[in-house]
């Protein structure tokens, strides 16, 4: 009976995949014949509009430029998208001026930088990405999705997969961090969150996946700067999550503003169509960055006509901005420095996108004010907001248990960020209104009970630099100076903690002092707040620091003087909320540290999966002739995956299946983990993989898996990972993607350095 069950199962199951199959297709064949008929009365103008990506301005411009005569552009059908229009109605006029004003009424594609959270604003990417929690990453990009295209917006300039190294590059707080394996998980589960299963829904948005490509190696960390790697560096540890962005179905690319290998990225044909079309297989349409076409003029290769050419050529189908596709592709052909079938194909490739997302169906299908009036800003999003900012916190350092907090006696809370709106949303949140954020000092009000007395001083001002400063506050006031001294801030800050049992100082940067344009050479606490700290560790009292950041800063004498650390980096709308649960233990933090912390500047890179080379320094203690430094430790001063709890987890019994694997068998490997403290919390158990010899050499151990639980005060769970050959899999130097037989030491722990080790000898 099972037994047939089962096989009428298997006929329906395939039944209902060819039936899936053959409507894919005829799906795929419908948009063509309605591509065809439409581009076949298209002019030539008219094509080459629709690759034209325009920014009335208004909103908030990240380049030089904003785009004139938008609305004429738009009538003569000289526009294929808009981006920067913000609010239902205004993007429902400028629909209108498309459908009603255009000769053949093709509607435009709106979009916007959608990056942690549309108006309901959530943790910067990074700081999500210290949750490992794929499921919940996925949601928060779900709602972002929901919450867009109920205000008009159809595609999202987001994820941003970089893989960044250096603290220094400011937009390492857009990215999830260091690792490729994490790095990959996370770029899919965006994509799944904003795309759902159907474009066409009203509530879903197309996601574009940035910023193609290795974007977060710019030297020395300054912004845009150039990118130079191996072919091997670039496919094992750069290449990966933009790769997983696309296998999970993205319907459009970024291409970014830096060069690899001696060509910007915006005309660069290996990237473009080597490997992203003929290699990945690529299907949708790929925009340029902002202006990216026009800055390659600066790079040094020609003038916007060379240029516009040249990114065509190497695969371009979008002009962001710089309008250097509309004016010179035209006098291109006729030179025939371009031909009439890419500027077919690349406008082919923006009607189908309009196709699959249903403009031509309905080009008001996310316009629809009443669902704006419910859905944005709705309370159940803040609800999210709130738990998403719990799950990204990262406890450092908890001596004595000072954390969490009683619900009683008196706590001084210190520092520029702990009243404070301005800073909690931290870099692009373009259509978060910072006014709606919940302040450290109000969500602690929130949640006391009538036994605690809080006390609030500032402190500091978060930078006394008024250069500093006036760099912060383009995009509005985020560094304000005090009208009162340093010193009397900080004497006021004293004599609150006096009057405390503890103090809570919530101290770190401004939101614009990471971001784009936002690189830092100095990525310690500014001075300001470090005399604060002094001033505050010589009171005795227990010292909690709550810390916000866009990206990990060198802590060295802070992680000395601190009682305990909270990295809360920039937790959104709900900040205030959120820290607070987190203080007084209504939530127990299980966040881990996607990226090392460097002891000092001089360490960067600084990164888990280096390479061993041929002297490498044995523990962390200083010796010649081997790779090392005279002034610091080689090792970080928090490491990838590092995270602590209120609770303590213990590894055990690290075993595998077998020893002896062969060929293509998969095996298990498992560990038992306790929770041998006082609380119930979740762990982040992860599971790592080396390499010791291979015919190029191999980092030392790479990520290759990690699991969430859940244990209550004193349970044990077996936690199991699955291996096959995939997760040994390295580029060799023919750029072949393979695993080679012999020893693998496979490693299961609580953070990248904290592990249990098992070796196996897998043969072919
Ligand atoms: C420049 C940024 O690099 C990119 O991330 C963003 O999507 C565009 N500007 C559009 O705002």
């Amino acid at each position: 009976m099972i037994k047939k069950i089962l096989i009428v199962a298997g006929i329906i199951s395939t039944h209902f995949l060819h039936a899936q199959t053959r409507d894919a297709k005829s799906d795929s064949y419908r948009m063509k014949v309605y591509v065809d008929a439409l581009m076949k009365k298209m002019t030539l103008d008219e094509k080459i509009g629709q690759l034209n990506l325009l920014n009335p301005g208004g909103g908030v411009a990240t380049g030089a430029v904003v785009s004139s005569n938008v609305e004429t552009k738009i009538k003569a059908g000289n526009v294929g998208g808009l981006f920067g229009v913000i609010g239902v109605d205004k993007i429902r006029r400028a629909q209108e001026l498309a459908v009603n004003g255009s000769r053949l009424h093709i509607p435009l594609i709106f979009g916007s930088d959608v990056i942690h959270g549309y108006k309901t604003t959530f943790p910067i990417p990074l700081g999500l990405s210290c949750s490992w929690d794929t499921v919940m990453i996925e949601r928060s990009a779900r709602i972002a999705g929901t919450e867009a295209s109920a205000d008009g917006l159809s595609w999202v300039f987001s994820p941003m997969v970089d893989i960044a190294r250096d603290p220094r590059w400011g937009r390492i707080a857009e990215g999830a961090g260091e690792d490729t394996y994490l790095g990959s998980k996370v770029a899919a589960a965006m994509v799944r969150g904003y795309q759902g299963n159907d474009l066409s829904a009203k509530n879903t948005v197309m996601a574009c996946v940035k910023h193609y490509a290795l974007y977060g190696a710019a030297e020395a960390g300054r912004d845009y700067n150039t990118t130079d790697m191996s072919r091997i560096k670039m496919y094992e540890y750069y290449l990966p999550p933009y790769k997983a962005a696309v296998d999970a179905g993205a319907g459009s690319v970024m291409s970014s503003f830096n060069e690899v290998d001696g060509i910007p990225a915006s005309a660069n044909k290996f990237l473009m169509t080597d490997v992203l079309r003929k290699q990945w297989d690529f299907k949708g349409f790929v925009v340029t960055d902002y202006t990216a076409i026009n800055e390659m003029i600066e790079h040094g290769m020609g003038d916007l006509k060379t240029v516009s050419a040249l990114a065509l050529n190497a695969g371009i189908d979008m002009d962001m901005v710089g309008e250097g596709f509309l004016t010179t592709l035209k006098k291109s052909l006729t030179e025939k420095k371009v031909t009439l079938q890419q500027i077919e194909t690349a406008c082919r490739r923006i009607l189908e996108a309009k196709y699959k997302l249903g403009l031509f169906d309905d080009p008001y299908r996310y316009c629809d004010s009443s669902r704006a009036r419910k859905e944005v800003l709705s309370i159940d999003k803040r609800q999210s907001a709130r738990e998403f900012a719990e799950h990204s916190f990262v406890l450092l350092k908890n001596n004595n248990q000072t954390l969490p907090l009683k619900k009683s006696g008196t706590i001084a809370l210190i520092g520029p960020l702990a009243n404070n709106k301005n800073n909690m949303l931290g870099t692009w949140a373009v259509s978060g209104d910072a006014q709606l954020s919940i302040t450290v000092l109000d969500g602690i009000k929130n949640i006391i009970g009538s036994d605690v007395n809080i006390l609030y001083a500032k402190g500091a001002n978060i930078s006394d630099d008024t250069s500093l400063a006036k760099k912060a506050n383009v995009f509005g006031e985020k560094v304000d100076i005090d009208n009162r001294s340093p010193q009397e801030l900080i004497n006021e800050a004293v004599i609150t903690a006096n009057n405390a049992d503890v103090i809570v100082a919530v101290i770190g940067e401004a939101s614009e002092m990471s971001g784009e344009s936002a690189s830092r050479s100095d990525i310690g606490l500014p001075t300001s707040q470090k005399e604060l700290l002094k001033a505050l560790s010589k009171t005795g009292k227990p010292l909690v620091l709550v810390i916000m950041s866009g990206r990990p800063l060198t802590l060295p004498w802070e992680s000395e003087i601190a009682t305990s650390i909270l990295q809360v980096w920039f937790p959104g709308h709900e900040a205030g909320n959120a820290i607070a649960d987190v203080l007084f233990g209504n939530y127990n933090p299980s966040g881990k540290t996607t990226i090392s912390f460097p002891r000092n500047v001089g360490q960067i890179p600084i990164y888990y999966n280096h390479k061993n080379t041929g002297r490498p320094l044995k523990g962390d203690v200083w010796q010649k002739f081997r790779s090392d430094y005279l002034d610091v430790a080689n090792s970080p001063l928090y490491p990838f995956g590092f995270g602590l709890s209120y609770t303590t987890f213990s590894y055990e019994d690290v075993r595998v299946s077998t020893n002896n694997p062969k060929g293509n068998q998969s095996i298990t490997a498992t560990a038992k983990v306790t929770n041998t403290g006082k609380y119930a919390g979740e762990e982040v158990v992860q599971l790592y993989i080396s390499d010791p010899v291979a015919s190029v050499t191999r980092s030392v151990k790479d990520l290759r898996g990690f699991k969430k639980i859940m244990l209550q005060r004193g349970e044990s769970k077996d936690v199991t990972f699955t291996i096959t050959t995939e997760d040994l899999k390295f580029y060799n130097t023919g750029l072949h993607h393979v695993w080679e037989p012999g020893e693998f030491i496979i490693q299961i722990g609580t953070n990248s350095q904290d592990v249990k080790s098992v070796k196996l000898n897998w043969t072919k």
